[in-house]
């Protein structure tokens, strides 16, 4: 199977989606279709998943409808994330009475988090699978095939599914996700992850920097190295292992990456405040290809609640660290996340959060308002105590205030020109080209009459810009 999957794929390889459908094929005897929610992780796991099912006979398709097996694999990060998975699984129901025979299975991290008590709650789920258990998935949906409602939730402290070749689901055939890690060993108080995903451990580098060659020789230019501390990867060959012996940090697995190809991008996610050392710093700077681009969680810009969230930097530290960023490489985009409404904030320490946005001027920011998750140490220790409304309030100041701070660093490009690498055809315009820069920044510009394609890079001077997107020409 492994082989003439291998085929489907090397024939997709100039087609638009890159991911093997079933309706591509005829070599699939059951379908599956999978939905992802969350971090980029969980859509990086859905590709193994892929995989996993494929060597089981499994194509996937686009149509629930159709499918034998039906997999959401969930987010448990904020309690919108999980309502939206109950609504979707009750869209799935009718198609489920009609077709009894069609398997339901949730995956992820609320499967992680509600284990067999998922069973109870939501009758047409057949199979709840953990972000650690998927290679027992074939074994699992013979059990229920055979009527038997299944489950596996253990977490472990060794599996990275490194020898697993990921399926590229929905791929531009450009750019990819590759994993580096799992797992969390932060206890950031607010935060589901590390009961969801279990302890941190990190990928073999060799596998790592095999994926992304593979990658690169099927044409993909951009590779997107994924954890949820990405600076704290660190690798030791254990040794029965092939070549060094040496022990691996990030900023050595970033180098050894970088140097597939100067052809290859190299971008990372995310990296913690305490724990981007200036090694990584100065290896970003010295490789072209390695995306000048930082994504750099604050979620709070005071001392006081950041020690309460657990994060163990301070807001001087955090503004710190910026300023080494913009030291070492002063065209460095910078993004973060915010959490507004965390238990206990008064007014003045909300004033310290839009006072760091406004020192740091984030090209961009995921903004969230405190959201409790049961088992979290937040939820045992401390009240929720900041009204819904303030809450809220606090989220649309920081809203408006990143929106201008976008607009304004949007602008400030306006004449500048950057190297892209072109990733499709512009949404909006057949006759537009779009991609990114290094500083992560969307731009987006005429095709004109130049034979060019996906993968390809260019020059464009930025024209003009919104607080999103830059637009411009080739030059
Ligand atoms: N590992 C990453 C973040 C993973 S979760 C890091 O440490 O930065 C992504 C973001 O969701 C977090 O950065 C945080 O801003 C937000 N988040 C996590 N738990 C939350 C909660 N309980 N309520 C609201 N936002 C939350
Ligand atoms: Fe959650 Fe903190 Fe770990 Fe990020 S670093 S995943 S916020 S515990
Ligand atoms: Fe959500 Fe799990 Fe990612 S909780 S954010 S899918 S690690």
């Amino acid at each position: 199977m492994a082989e003439l999957l291998q085929k489907v794929v090397e024939e997709n390889r100039q087609g638009e989606a890159y991911a093997p459908f079933a309706g591509d094929t005829n070599i699939f005897h059951k379908k599956f279709y999978i939905e992802s929610y969350g971090c980029q992780m969980n859509f990086s796991d859905s590709e193994i998943v892929a995989s996993i099912l494929h060597d089981q006979g499994f194509g996937a398709t686009r149509n629930f409808e159709e499918a034998d097996l039906v997999l959401l694999n969930t987010c448990s990060i904020r309690e919108k994330a999980e309502q939206t998975v109950r609504n979707r699984l009750q869209a799935f129901r009718k198609t489920k009475d009609k077709k009894p025979g069609m398997l339901i299975g949730v995956l992820g991290c609320m499967a992680e988090r509600l284990k067999a008590k998922f069973l109870e709650e939501e009758k047409l789920v057949d199979l709840v699978v953990g972000p650690d258990a998927y290679r027992t998935l074939p074994g699992l949906i013979t059990e229920a095939e055979g009527g038997q409602k299944s489950v596996n939730v253990l977490l472990s402290r060794e599996e990275t599914y490194a020898d697993i070749s990921p399926v590229r689901l929905d791929s531009n055939g450009v750019t990819a996700f590759v994993s580096i890690m799992r797992g969390c060993n932060n206890m950031c108080t607010f935060c589901v992850v590390p009961f969801t995903r279990g302890r941190e451990r990190s990928r073999d580098a060799e596998s790592i920097v095999s994926e992304c060659t593979d990658l690169f020789n099927r044409g993909f230019r951009e590779v997107t190295l994924l954890g949820q501390n990405v600076d704290s990867y660190y690798y030791t060959p254990t040794h029965d292992s092939e070549g060094s012996h040496e022990s691996v940090t990030f900023a050595m697995l970033l180098e050894r990456v970088a140097l597939i190809s100067p052809l290859l991008r190299i971008r990372f996610s995310t990296s913690h405040p305490k724990d981007i050392t200036d090694d990584v710093l100065h290896t970003m700077a010295r490789y072209n290809n390695i995306c000048k681009y930082i994504h750099l969680p604050v979620q709070s810009g005071n001392t006081r609640v950041l020690q309460m969230m657990n994060r163990t930097y301070t807001r001087e530290w955090y503004l710190n660290k910026v300023k080494r960023i913009k030291e070492i490489m002063p065209d460095c985009g910078l993004s973060t996340d915010v959490i507004s409404g965390f238990c206990t904030e008064t007014e003045e320490e909300h004033q310290d959060t839009l006072s760091v946005m406004e020192l740091c001027r984030f090209d961009m920011s995921y903004m969230f308002s405190y959201s409790e998750r049961p088992g979290t140490l937040a939820e045992r220790r401390y009240e929720d105590d900041i009204p819904e409304a303030v809450k809220k309030r606090r989220l649309e100041e920081i809203i408006k205030l990143q929106n201008n701070i976008s607009r304004e660093n949007y602008q400030g490009d306006i004449g500048k020109t950057f190297e892209v690498l072109i990733e499709a055809t512009s949404k909006r315009s057949e006759h537009d080209w779009s991609g990114r820069n290094s500083q992560n920044k969307v731009i987006v510009f005429p095709k004109g009459n130049r034979e060019l394609k996906k993968g390809d890079y260019v020059h464009v001077k930025v024209n003009t810009a919104t607080s999103a997107t830059l637009i411009g020409e080739m030059v």
